[in-house]
């Protein structure tokens, strides 16, 4: 008897801290103070340097001084920067070539490419894939098509396509991600796009993200596999409580 009073108890007492995390958890949020205002200034020169690799990166940004406009509009604006900055491997695949040809100022052009003049975080990109052609630093044919295929920014330049591999900094009023390649403006390289080095040993692209058919891509899209996590943690929750009344109820009946 004292057993099964002990049962009921206790599970009666898990029921209720179960549903009462649930429920005064959101309470809890606001009497904690306001998280502080995020530091004005990023260092974007220290973060390049010890993120990454991205030396040859943050080299092409200092020779070129275009850190200098990047540091100011991070500093001064409230629109903020996004950068999107390639690996030191990055640069020394076949496209290094391209860039070895480039006049100084054709190279600072590729450089400011690489930024946008206002902060995106990640989730603000599905957003811009709508009015696809995206404005960057280099002004004026410049601009970057982004897209969204399963939480993943996939950038095209026309000459390179490639995604948003990691963050590295995502806290307003600076973004830095990571990304595979190089970024080369068509507005330097023109439309005609050379064959590419087919052979590309690295299969960093699911082989059905290179069909070229939007078919594809609509699908995939539509796919209701891509169901949000939220949902089934929801539902996990609630079974919980479910399993705790079933053995509260239970306990009632071994009582009685
Ligand atoms: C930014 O960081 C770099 C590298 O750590 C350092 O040399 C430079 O002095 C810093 N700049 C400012 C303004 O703190
Ligand atoms: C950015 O702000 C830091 C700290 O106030 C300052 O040292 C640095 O010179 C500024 N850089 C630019 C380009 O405005
Ligand atoms: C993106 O779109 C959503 C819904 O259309 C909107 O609520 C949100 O403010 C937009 N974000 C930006 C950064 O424009
Ligand atoms: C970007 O999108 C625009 C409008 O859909 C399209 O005309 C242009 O060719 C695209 N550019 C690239 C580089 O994909």
């Amino acid at each position: 008897m004292e057993f099964s009073m002990i049962f009921i108890v206790s599970n009666i007492m898990l029921l209720l801290s179960s549903a009462s995390a649930k429920t005064a958890s959101p309470p809890s949020l606001s009497p904690t103070p306001a998280p502080a205002p995020a530091p004005d200034f990023v260092n974007l020169t220290d973060l390049l340097s010890v993120a990454g690799p991205f030396h040859t990166f943050l080299g092409y940004l200092e020779s070129t001084k275009v850190i200098d406009t990047f540091q100011n509009q991070a500093n001064n604006t409230e629109e903020g920067i996004t950068i999107f900055v390639p690996k030191d491997n990055a640069f020394t695949s076949a496209k290094k070539s391209a860039l070895s040809k480039l006049t100084s100022d054709q190279i600072k052009q590729v450089i400011l490419f690489h930024a946008l003049p206002h902060f995106y975080s990640l989730s603000d990109f599905k957003n811009l894939s709508e009015t696809s052609s995206t404005p960057t630093f280099a002004g004026g044919d410049y601009t970057l098509n982004f897209s969204d295929i399963s939480g993943t920014v996939q950038i095209s330049s026309g000459w390179s396509k490639t995604k948003v591999s990691s963050a590295v900094h995502a806290t307003d009023p600076v973004a830095i991600y990571q990304v595979d390649k190089v970024l080369l403006p068509e507005a330097i390289f023109g439309t005609n796009i050379p064959p590419a080095p087919a052979p590309a040993p690295t299969p960093d692209v699911a082989p059905a993200a290179d069909s070229p058919t939007e078919h594809s891509a609509d699908s995939k899209a539509s796919s209701p596999s891509s169901t949000p996590d939220g949902s089934s943690s929801y539902k996990l929750i609630s079974y919980g409580i479910w399993a705790n009344l079933v053995l509260a109820t239970f306990g009632v009946l071994v009582l009685f």
